[in-house]
């Protein structure tokens, strides 16, 4: 499993960074849950593990708030491109970290692309510093305005190994955890371009190459029309 993960982003940063400069989406979800945690925080937060750091736009965003990110990434490709002067190639669910050593552990889109967190919100819960906040977003889906999920009508389902619901009941088990929701308002040319990003086409087509399943996933959506809506959950854990 984590194999497939780690092929599938390594290769996808061009088409990764090419959705978030349409989008923008990685980068407000970084900023709103790095919010979130500050919130929550007793103290002001001046570190963060980065856990699922990728091509760093979460770690640009981190640093824009005047935190120090180590940046941790089970894909090296994605890590390349990531600009933290600390970066770790590693396996959330196995952190090679003492205990105590961060002020804040945040997963921004990453948390729900492991099929055990409660192993990963355990280790986050050793690594933080006493009363140190965790933080995670997990998608829930893509709906019509009128609430019918995009997927319901295809004969495809865009899954994660993890529910958003999985993720929050594993981080409870470590964590006192407040929660809410995120709706964007999208198109349908976003979602295009968010599943040609190869690891996300491999939501649908887990067993086909890269291009095939790229393009696969293009026709798949080629007939969705817009307006959509795009709904994230947000868990912050003390
Ligand atoms: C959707 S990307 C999010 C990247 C970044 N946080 C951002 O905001 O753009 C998810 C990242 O999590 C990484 N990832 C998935 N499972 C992981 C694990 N078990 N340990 C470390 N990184 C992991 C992937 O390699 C990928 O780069």
């Amino acid at each position: 499993m984590k194999d497939a993960i780690r092929n599938n982003f390594d290769a996808s940063p061009d088409a990764y960074e090419a959705y978030e400069r349409m989008s923008g989406r990685f980068g407000t979800l970084a900023d709103r849950l790095y919010r979130a945690m500050s919130d929550r925080c007793a103290f002001p937060i001046e570190t963060c593990l980065d856990a699922g750091a990728g091509s760093g736009i979460s770690t640009r965003r981190l640093q824009a708030h005047g935190v120090t990110p180590i940046a941790l990434d089970l894909s090296r490709s994605m890590l390349e491109e990531n600009r933290a002067n600390d970066r770790v190639q590693g396996d959330f669910d196995h952190l090679p970290f003492v205990a105590d050593t961060f002020d804040s552990v945040a997963f921004t889109a990453s948390l729900f692309l492991t099929p055990k967190p409660d192993r990963a919100a355990s280790e986050a819960s050793r690594v933080l510093r006493p009363d140190g906040v965790v933080g995670a977003v997990a998608p829930i889906g893509w709906m019509t305005p009128d609430g019918t999920d995009v997927f319901a009508s295809l004969a495809r389902q865009s899954r994660s190994p993890t529910s958003a619901e999985a993720v929050g009941d594993a981080l409870r088990a470590s964590f006192s955890v407040e929660r809410g929701r995120w709706t964007f308002e999208t198109t349908a040319e976003e979602l295009r371009s968010l599943h040609s990003i190869p690891a996300m086409a491999a939501r649908l087509y887990p067993r086909l190459d890269t291009d095939e399943r790229v393009e696969r996933a293009r026709s798949l959506l080629d007939g969705i029309e817009g307006p959509l809506e795009q709904h994230w959950r947000w868990f912050v854990g003390v």
